[in-house]
């Protein structure tokens, strides 16, 4: 029962699993952290999993799974066509969302290359709560432009708004007559808006959307590799879903959408991903890239294990004493953290904690990559690997000037189930920390920039000396110390 996350009304996560299997970590001494952080191109992404103390990087395809997942891994049907373990995992897939079709795909992305292929026309418009970064490099590729169309709240850093990821319904009316039904490939609704904090999206938001594009004769598209959190946001903040069954809700959602595509490194807590739809036309338009692009029908590159990971991990993603975990960490370290002035994203969403280094960092400019900054010195001040999602992770725009993001976050991300609340701590008082020495962080800029999602690969310097300055001071402060 997820009303039991906190005990004798103190603001305390209480975790619905006991640990069977550990991954021991290693804290390096400061300098260590700093060297490590040097030869990483002070690019988070760029770090070695051996140098990291807390990996809150990312959720994907880290979370913990089952003792269920892994014995379902045992069964798996091995053979290139007509797998057993296929129909199986297509199966639980049907049960949850009511639809008819599904494609496998290696992972999120994969689904996007094959929807991008067959929606998106060369000067189409792909309407979204919000873009997440691979989404919008496939639709880009395909000659589509993103618009967002989320609320103006979503950037309301510290907000009470308990669904940030709605669409603005006008904003949503205004773009159809103003592009024409026929200009628009798309329209796609991300649960949990990953890149604005992990904000959920409301069914009434869903309900009034899909009406909209029925009427207007337009395809909805739901990304929900990031639906657990959102499912759970849905029950606690949408008194209808109060004593709903999770799986009447998952239902509705399948009735509202064309078009339903996961990742499943998040989505499952597994690894691969997959795309569902009733659509028949868009279904043979889309199968056909499967085998060329990913792998035969029935696998599509990914490892039949993993499928029947995935298939216990969605059944079990219909639990909230399953899909609390991760909301009720975040809320706990967002408190910790509001509590001692730190700003972070409000409310506390899914996936994890967001910072906002725009306040962090108030002294940097937008073009010093604030959040890449905070990343960096969060990594040297206790080992947490963060990741950037500002300004780094934005594209330059066709002139080659700098695309300013709307916001400057580093998110510490929660993976699923894989933390304790002392390790929660650990990354209050560290934090905390740094915010009471945040003048000491300086710039950053690139020195090698790629092209297409620049933040995975691109390496960066800092402006001055001002990693080493952290350092002393840390080691005024601490001591010998880790
Ligand atoms: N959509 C959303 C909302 C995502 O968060 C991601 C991945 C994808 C699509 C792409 O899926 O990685 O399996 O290809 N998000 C990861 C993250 C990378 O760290 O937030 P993928």
């Amino acid at each position: 029962m997820h009303n039991l996350k906190f005990f004798s009304g103190e603001n305390v996560p209480l975790e619905m699993h006991k640990v069977r299997m550990v991954q021991k970590i290693n804290l390096l001494p400061i300098e260590k952290r700093l060297q490590s952080i040097s030869e990483a191109g002070f690019n988070t992404f760029l770090l070695k999993n051996l140098d990291i103390f807390l990996d809150m990087l990312t959720d994907s395809g880290v979370n913990a799974m089952s003792e269920m997942q892994y014995a379902a891994m045992l069964q798996a049907d091995d053979s290139y066509a007509g797998s057993e373990t296929y129909y199986r995992l297509e199966k639980v897939l049907a049960d949850i969302f009511g639809m008819k079709y599904f494609l496998p795909a290696h992972q999120g992305r994969a689904c996007e290359h094959i929807f991008s292929q067959v929606m998106v026309k060369p000067g189409t418009h792909a309407l979204t709560n919000y873009h997440f970064t691979t989404t919008k490099a496939h639709i880009a590729r395909m000659g589509g432009i993103v618009e967002e169309i989320i609320l103006d709240e979503a950037f309301n850093i510290q907000s009470s708004h308990p669904f940030k990821g709605d669409i603005d319904i006008n904003k949503l009316n205004e773009a159809i007559k103003k592009h024409g039904k026929d200009k628009i490939c798309f329209v796609r609704i991300e649960a949990g808006t990953n890149l604005i904090g992990g904000q959920p999206v409301s069914m009434k938001n869903m309900r009034e959307v899909s009406r909209i594009c029925r009427k207007e004769n337009i395809k909805l598209i739901f990304d929900a590799s990031l639906l657990t959190d959102n499912l759970y946001f849905n029950k606690i903040r949408e008194p209808e879903f109060k004593d709903t069954d999770i799986k009447n809700i998952t239902r509705e959602i399948g009735s509202l959408m064309d078009m339903i595509y996961f990742s499943s490194r998040k989505l499952g807590a597994a690894r691969g991903g997959g795309i569902l739809t009733s659509d028949e036309d868009l279904f043979i338009k889309m199968r056909e890239l499967v085998p060329l692009f990913e792998g035969f029908l029935t696998y599509g590159g990914m490892s039949v294990r993993e499928m029947e990971a995935m298939a216990v991990g969605l059944q079990e993603s219909l639990d909230m004493d399953v899909i609390s975990q991760t909301p009720i960490f975040v809320e706990a370290l967002c408190n910790e953290l509001v509590e001692r002035g730190i700003p972070v994203v409000t409310p506390p969403g899914g996936l994890g904690c967001h910072l906002d280094a725009k306040q962090f960092c108030d002294h940097l400019p937008q073009t010093d990559y604030p959040s890449g900054a905070l990343a960096t010195a969060i990594f040297i001040a206790s080992g947490i690997r963060g990741m950037e999602r500002g300004t780094i992770s934005e594209a330059r725009n066709d002139d080659g000037s700098e695309h300013l993001a709307n916001m400057e976050l580093v998110r510490l991300a929660f993976p699923k189930r894989v933390f304790t609340l002392s390790q929660v701590k650990y990354v209050v008082d560290r934090v905390t920390w740094l915010y009471k020495h945040r003048s000491l962080i300086g710039g950053l800029e690139f020195v090698e920039e790629p092209k297409v999602l620049r933040f995975f690969l691109g390496r960066l310097k800092p402006k001055g000396d001002w990693p080493q300055n952290l350092v002393k001071q840390f080691r005024k402060d601490f001591g010998d110390s880790l």
